[in-house]
């Protein structure tokens, strides 16, 4: 049996991806996506127990501690995967937490595997937590673990942290198990979310659907009051400032914009592959202001990282499809001989090529449908230690909230987004600098560990848990 910990933390992923090396080995590559990014910066230097999924099928490989971090490995099989991933949480939850931008899909089959994967998490982290210990749920893929492990150890204070969007009632109401879903993210002592909107959410449909009473910040229900609150996700902005200048960093950004051309304005999007990342409409405003005269390849160049995600999920084929249609077509009637319109890069960069783009981009153009947070573009931000370079910014990012000095836009708005990217293009450098420097101050001061000090002292009064991050 494993050591037990006092900190506990369930995620769908372990920070370790198991990717097969092209010698058929298996490699171990840092997770994609937020949730990694953000748990592993605070998770690092800290005696804690990470229980989560390694990325493959059947019992996962022994893992490597990552310095004080221990990871506990849960096993999925294949149809596991199909059922509790790419089903449940991938094609019902997903979609519907993120406004329908894409039908969700009900399939009875799909929730009993999730019903069965959430117990073996909430098993798992039963299993490893110390007596008293504190055990941090993470995400829409867990939503009943709260419940299931308030009934394995009641003697274990519950925290539980909704990294996406949580919908408006009449979109949650459609959940054929909306009462199971609600009552599981409930067993939690704390539930967190990005923005106040969500916790609001919350409290009407647990008064609505299960008689709770109680206010935005707390509920109450089953004889328990469930605290809720925003805590704004955050990066960390030290290690990405440090990176972005770096001599590699800067010799690899130097060479870019040689490859992309000295003179032009590059226009950079860093997204997962994914339907709510408004990639088809930041595609079509490019390419109607080249249609239209108002940008010109030879001075204007975009480049789109669009990074593999959940490839097996039928929607997301048919968006790489499209996507992969479009970049071409605009290549085809706009490109010239050795001057693309648009880089599109469909694979992983490591974070130091991630910075290096970073550091390139004259305009970083994050424009989601719906998005809980997006930490790109607080990592541009901080990428840009030197005041320059634009932030056009999606309005449905939870990172609108905080970030009010980019270029803010709704992305349903093509003219609108157009006359976006043409300001961010135009802008003075006094004006940069000024938004940048604003940007930048606010999440100096809102990093990721001032949000897991947040949380984890909202969680446990006593501030033990908080005292235990490496950074205070
Ligand atoms: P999401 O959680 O939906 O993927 P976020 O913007 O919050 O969206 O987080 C994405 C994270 O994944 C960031 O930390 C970003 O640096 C990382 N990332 C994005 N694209 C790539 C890529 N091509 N290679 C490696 N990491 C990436
Ligand atoms: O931020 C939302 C989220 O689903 C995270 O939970 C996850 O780390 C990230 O997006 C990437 O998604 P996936 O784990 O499916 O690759």
């Amino acid at each position: 049996m494993m050591r037990q910990s006092s900190l506990v933390v369930v995620a769908n992923r372990l920070p370790l991806d198991d990717n097969v090396a092209p010698d058929g080995a298996c490699e171990w590559r840092r997770s994609p996506g937020g949730l990694a990014s953000a748990l592993h910066a605070i998770l690092e230097g800290t005696t804690a127990t990470w229980v989560g999924w390694g990325g493959g099928i059947g019992a996962a490989p022994p893992l490597p501690d990552i310095g004080t971090l221990r990871l506990r490995p849960v096993a999925l099989s294949e149809d596991e995967l199909r059922g509790y991933y790419e089903g449940f949480a991938n094609t019902t939850l997903w979609p519907l937490y993120h406004d329908a931008v894409e039908q969700p899909v009900f399939d009875r089959g799909w929730w009993e595997t999730y019903r069965t994967v959430n117990r073996r998490f909430a098993e798992a982290a039963a299993e490893v937590a110390e007596p008293g210990a504190a055990v941090w749920v993470q995400d829409y893929h867990l939503q009943l673990v709260p419940q299931m492990i308030r009934e394995l150890r009641p003697d274990v204070l519950i925290g539980f942290f909704m990294h996406v969007p949580f919908p408006p009632p009449e979109l949650f109401m459609q959940l054929p198990r909306r009462l199971e879903l609600l009552g599981g993210m409930l067993g939690a002592d704390l539930v967190g979310f990005q923005r106040e909107q969500a916790a609001h959410n919350v409290a009407q449909l647990a008064g609505k659907m299960l008689g709770a009473r109680g206010a935005d910040d707390a509920i109450i229900y089953d004889g328990r009051v469930v605290r809720t609150g925003a805590f704004p996700v955050s990066i960390d902005v030290t290690e990405m400032e440090a990176l972005s200048a770096r001599p590699y960093v800067l010799n690899q950004a130097r060479q870019l914009k040689h490859d992309l051309g000295q003179h032009k304005k590059v226009l950079l999007s860093v997204d997962r592959l994914d339907y709510t990342k408004g990639i088809e409409h930041r595609l079509t405003a490019y390419s109607e202001l080249l249609r239209d005269g108002r940008i010109k390849v030879r001075d204007t160049v975009m480049v789109q990282v669009a990074v593999p995600s959940r490839e097996r999920v039928e929607s997301y084929r048919g968006l790489k499809d499209r996507i992969e249609r479009e970049v071409g077509r605009i290549n085809g009637e706009y490109g010239r001989v050795g001057e693309p319109a648009i880089h599109y890069l469909n694979q992983p960069f490591d974070r130091a090529d991630l910075a290096a783009l970073y550091r390139t981009a004259d305009v970083m153009v994050v424009t989601p449908l719906r998005d809980g947070m997006n930490l790109v573009a607080k990592e541009y931000v901080a990428a840009r230690a030197d005041d320059t370079g634009a932030l056009v910014l999606s309005e449905f990012a939870g990172a609108a909230a905080e970030l009010q000095d980019a270029f803010q836009v709704n992305p349903h708005d093509l003219d609108g987004l157009k006359k976006t990217l043409l300001d961010a293009l135009d802008a003075t450098p006094a004006d940069l600098r000024r938004r940048m420097q604003a940007m930048r101050a606010h999440i100096t001061e809102n990093d990721i560990h001032a949000w897991a000090r947040a949380y984890l002292s909202a969680l446990d009064h006593t501030g033990q848990l908080a005292r235990r991050l490496p950074r205070q």
